[in-house]
């Protein structure tokens, strides 16, 4: 990793975020992308990598890095987001990396449909799923868990597997992968969590029955209350989330003034259809302009020409977003997603005052200077 601009959350294995401006940026620069591993990135060589396909197929299939990039390829703008983008914010604290905006980044993607090696190996009728696995191996952390160390896989319906979209990809961004997004080969899943987008993938098996591996129990599961009683289910689709990135939380900005608010907007397998704002803590809302052209699986920026107000004061920003389908963020976090698919709308504290320098309280400055400091109250 040759970045000096992303945020280390964690060493080994590597867990970085990006700073939040990335979200200003349609495409996120390589170097600014976060990256989230669970066990140390293996490194693969291009030249004696092969990629197994097998399982409930009719012609088991094993492929050269060589021969997966001389077959028909695609490119996908896609954006990723980790399932547990925005954990740092929950109250009570969860366990688990945490992220706070920057969990999420957007890139063109290059390489073979899944698709098409599915259909060359010749798929049986009563197949229900694909698991996909990567090289990378370590103890997995989360309650169940089995003993010894396992491979980082995940599990896709075979509906979802066979969409064009569904990538084995070796290009981000017109340039070959690094080893730390996958490189030889990832899957891109786009509309679901990052967790889908396995790196390093050496193994896809098609199966006719559900895994009920640990990667479909464990870690990246929910709760779901749709059958009268809780199940846990496999997390799957990005839930429709906003961010705002100006201001930034705190920020001091000058009254009676025009601002311009910005942020970003995505939602798994549908489009963004609105986004809304608030300056008054969800009071009332008004209409963002979206920036970008509508793209199923990637986000849009959009703005807000914001008017401060007069008087000194503090003012609670909300960015909410809507979905082609209805969805709309909701205003808490659900419990039943534990700590992933946080989507809630973040308030943003935004200070209204005219100046810095103002009356009267006298305060010591960390460079030990006597200063005049903010005199007015904030809040
Ligand atoms: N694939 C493997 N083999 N091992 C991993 O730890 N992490 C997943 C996914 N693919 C992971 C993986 C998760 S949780 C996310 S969010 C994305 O990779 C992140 O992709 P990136 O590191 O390229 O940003």
């Amino acid at each position: 990793m040759d970045s000096a601009a992303l945020i280390v959350r964690e060493k080994e294995p590597l867990n970085v975020e990006s700073p939040a401006c990335v979200l200003d940026s349609f495409l996120t620069p390589n170097d600014l992308f976060f990256i989230r591993n669970h066990f140390p990135i293996p490194r693969l060589n291009p030249e004696s990598y092969r990629l197994r396909v097998d399982g409930a197929v009719a012609d088991p299939l094993r492929i050269s890095y060589e021969e997966l990039r001389a077959m028909p390829s695609r490119t996908s703008t896609v954006t990723l987001e980790c399932a547990g983008n925005g954990r740092s914010f929950l109250q009570p604290r969860k366990s688990g990396v945490p992220w706070e905006l920057g969990a999420i980044g957007t890139a063109e993607w290059t390489g073979v449909p899944l698709a098409h090696l599915l259909r060359r190996a010749g798929v049986d009728d009563g197949a229900v799923a694909v698991f996909v696995e990567g090289a990378d191996r370590g103890e997995p952390t989360n309650d169940p868990k089995p003993d010894g160390e396992i491979a980082f896989a995940r599990t896709l319906p075979i509906e979802k597997a066979q969409e064009p979209d569904v990538l084995l990809a070796y290009r981000m961004n017109a340039r070959d992968l690094t080893p730390e997004h996958g490189f030889p080969v990832r899957a891109i899943v786009p509309g679901y969590y990052g967790m889908a987008s396995v790196k390093w993938i050496t193994h896809i098996e098609v199966l006719r029955e559900w895994p009920r591996g640990y990667w479909e129990t464990s870690e990246y599961s929910y709760w779901d209350a749709a059958e009268g009683r809780p199940i846990v289910r496999p997390l799957d689709k990005i839930r429709v989330k906003s961010a705002i990135v100006r201001p930034r939380m705190h920020e001091i900005v000058r009254p009676n003034m025009g601002y311009r608010v910005t942020g970003a907007a995505w939602s798994g397998t549908s489009e963004i259809a609105k986004v809304e704002l608030s300056v008054d803590g969800g009071e009332t809302w008004n209409v963002a302009r979206l920036l970008d052209a509508s793209r199923r699986y990637a986000w849009r920026r959009w703005e807000y020409e914001w008017r401060t107000p007069a008087q000194s004061r503090m003012c609670v920003l909300l960015s909410r977003a809507r979905d082609s389908t209805g969805a709309t963020q909701p205003d808490h976090h659900d419990a039943n997603y534990g700590s992933y698919a946080i989507n809630y709308t973040l308030p943003v504290e935004v200070f209204v005052r005219s100046s810095m320098r103002s009356s009267g309280i006298r305060t010591e400055s960390i460079s030990g200077r006597v200063e005049n400091l903010v005199g007015e109250t904030l809040l």
